[in-house]
């Protein structure tokens, strides 16, 4: 019934909002009054009883008032405020229908939504595992001739970038022509045919990425991409645009790579954004077509066995035929705290099993003396990781540490790391147990277009060093016909191995190094500013010092989520800062949702956030009302 924009006119809207409130005990003006009040974790949880008895008068009321408020707010555009609402409003209206409030869920709801409840308390599981950990510990470095990988991520790629096209619009990602004075010709803000710090990927860009990859690492054994095709115009995203996005880019690779691509999901590769509901939840909205869509595509790397895997939720465990490794892929929008279905009443320990099925694919792995790398999405440790999840992944990382050489994630668009430890209580050189590689964007949006050659090796598939390569968008040649121009940015051995004293080529960048590297950046400040300005690739840098420092320090020693300093923080306007460009506690975090997309949430924060401007639009908004 719905269409692609099924754009509800303020009249429409009105009427129904109107006959809705008619027939309830519900006003604006008492919805108001519950969202000035809530300014407590209590208070959210009285909101939500309000927008629990909203979303019990069905998905179409739920959708028409909290898509009306916003656009009185002026929290979003309207066509944003309808579309986002109107796609991901009906999973909330299932979360709130079916939630006790209080309990776990309903906090963590206001944890993630308002910012007013602290994390609900970890619910205690020791995670089951079939033989008990070896006595075994990491290999050693082989010493034998390095191997070369490619990774890349978060590509976003916008098949609708439009050269020409307002650069400087209303939105989140521009270069589209959203109105008639966006287009080509009318603006006086252009964007150029490669990209633009306030667009998408334009498929030009994409190209070169690939172009790039065979040029400097030719002889690369394979490559690793760590999810988010899709871009970011997400009230405007459907199933087709989805399934389109996923072959195209798909298609682009295996035309342009000569060597195969393992891959991961990401938050963005699905319509509504971020909605992988598990198979247990009753629901008629299902994101089984991108699993469909993802095992095809990836098939002809991975083979039928593990693609038939890939097609359950997007996870698959796959041996490499010509080396001792073996690649296990998993879903980790089942651990997101985004993925608005995992707020059921009851929260599933294991949503869709996964986390049991990885547990398996590690014992095979260690039975058969392979070696393992963990892909996947988001970095497990990441603030917009659910502790719970986490918690328990954990510790299948921790019972496998011998096993895994390293993890290798996306998401955040920054050029990152993670560390997992047996023990954060007490964290040392000797109890770090695994680094999480996250590979920054080739997405403009939050730095310029990067991705990474790592040095690999071919008997442990320990990392050894990796190159980052990026192309400026400041450069005078990057808007020229050939494509963008890439070249060596920096190499991690080069610029952190002699401060922690690892400089031989053969050495591993294990654990242990890139621990003492967090505990150097505490004592030289100077390496520290020139990693932190590494992260976006130079771009919209400032000192991070004082809590910024000790934050972005602590996050790098969070694998696990629990642990990361992520501050729960109230009222933050992410419209305000998404304008003024501002970095919400980057380094911890991230901004106003540039990977993580989900506009309903921005919107219903903003409804505390924009207290006082949305005071006056539900006065007006109730003076026309009564003069209907
Ligand atoms: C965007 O447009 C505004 C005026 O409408 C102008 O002040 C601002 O500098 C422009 N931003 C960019 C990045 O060009
Ligand atoms: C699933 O939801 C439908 C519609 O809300 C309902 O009629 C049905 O009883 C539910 N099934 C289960 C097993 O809860
Ligand atoms: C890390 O630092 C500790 C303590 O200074 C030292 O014993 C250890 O060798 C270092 N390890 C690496 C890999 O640099
Ligand atoms: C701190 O790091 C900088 C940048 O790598 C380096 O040049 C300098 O020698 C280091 N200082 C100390 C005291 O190690």
């Amino acid at each position: 019934m719905k269409t692609f924009i099924s754009f509800l006119t303020t009249a429409s809207l009105a009427l129904l909002s109107s006959t809705v409130l008619a027939q309830s005990s519900l006003s604006a003006n008492s919805i108001w009054q519950d969202i000035e009040n809530t300014v407590t974790c209590a208070g959210c949880e009285t909101l939500l009883v309000t927008l629990q008895a909203l979303a019990h008068l069905g998905n179409d009321a739920f959708v028409a008032i909290i898509a009306s408020v916003c656009i009185l707010s002026g929290a979003e555009d309207a066509d944003v405020c309808t579309g986002a609402i109107e796609l991901e409003g009906p999973i909330i209206a299932h979360d709130l229908r079916e939630m006790t409030i209080p309990s776990k869920t309903s906090q963590l709801f206001c944890t993630t939504f308002f910012g007013l409840c602290d994390y609900p308390a970890i619910t205690p599981y020791t995670v089951p595992f079939p033989k008990p950990k070896p006595a075994t510990s990491r290999p050693a470095a082989s010493g034998k001739t390095p191997i070369q990988v490619a990774q890349f991520s978060d590509i976003h790629v916008d098949l609708s970038y439009t050269t020409g096209a307002n650069y400087n619009c209303t939105k989140n990602i521009c270069c589209r022509p959203y109105t008639a004075s966006d287009a080509p010709g009318k603006t006086a803000y252009p964007c150029g045919p490669n990209g633009n710090h306030h667009c998408d990927s334009p498929k030009t860009l994409e190209q070169s990425l690939y172009t790039a990859i065979e040029q400097f690492a030719p002889n690369a054994a394979f490559s690793i991409f760590t999810g988010d095709v899709v871009e970011g115009a997400v009230w405007l995203v459907n199933q087709a645009e989805v399934t389109t996005d996923l072959q195209n880019a798909y298609t682009t690779m295996s035309d342009t790579l000569k060597m195969p691509v393992y891959a991961a999901v990401g938050n963005h590769d699905a319509a509504p954004v971020n909605s992988f509901p598990p198979q247990a939840i009753n629901t008629t909205i299902s994101s089984q077509y991108v699993y469909d869509t993802l095992s095809s595509s990836w098939k002809q790397w991975i083979g039928a066995s593990a693609a038939t895997q890939a097609d359950n939720y997007g996870a698959y465990s796959y041996k490499l035929p010509s080396q001792n490794l073996r690649i296990i892929s998993i879903n980790t929008n089942l651990y997101y705290k985004e993925n608005f279905w995992l707020y059921e009443q009851t929260i599933e320990r294991d949503p869709d099993g996964q986390l049991a099925w990885f547990v398996t694919q590690l014992q095979v792995a260690e039975d058969a003396g392979e070696r393992v790398w963990v892909l996947g999405h988001m970095p497990l440790g990441s603030g917009d990781a659910l502790h719970d999840g986490s918690f328990y992944l954990d510790q299948v990382v921790n019972r496998y540490s011998a096993t895994i050489a390293a993890m290798f994630f996306g998401h955040t668009h920054k050029g990152e790391f993670q560390l997992s430890y047996s023990n954060y209580a007490a964290q040392t050189a000797a109890n770090a147990v695994m680094t999480s590689y996250i590979c920054p964007a080739l997405t403009p949006t939050s730095g310029s277009p990067a991705f990474r050659v790592y040095s690999v090796d071919p008997v442990t598939y320990g990392i050894l060093d990796y190159t980052e390569y990026s192309t400026s968008l400041e450069a005078s040649t990057y808007q020229t016909t050939g494509g963008p121009i890439w070249s060596p940015y920096y190499s991690a051995k080069a610029a952190y191995g002699p401060s922690v004293g690892i400089t031989a080529a053969s050495a591993e960048l294990t654990p242990a190094f890139w621990h003492n590297l967090t505990t150097v950046f505490q004592a030289n400040d100077t390496l520290f500013q020139q990693f932190n300005a590494r992260k976006s690739r130079g771009y919209g840098v400032s000192a991070c010092t004082g809590s910024c420092k000790t934050g972005t320090i602590c996050q790098l020693r969070a694998a696990q989520a629990q642990y990361n300093c992520v501050a729960v923080t109230p009222e933050i306007d992410f419209k305000k800062a998404k304008r003024d460009g501002v970095q919400t506690g980057e380094g911890h975090g991230h901004g106003h949702g540039e990977c993580g997309g989900s506009k309903a949430k921005e919107i219903l924060m903003s409804l505390v956030g924009n207290q006082e401007e949305l005071r006056n639009a539900i006065d007006r908004r109730m003076v026309m009302m009564m003069m209907m």
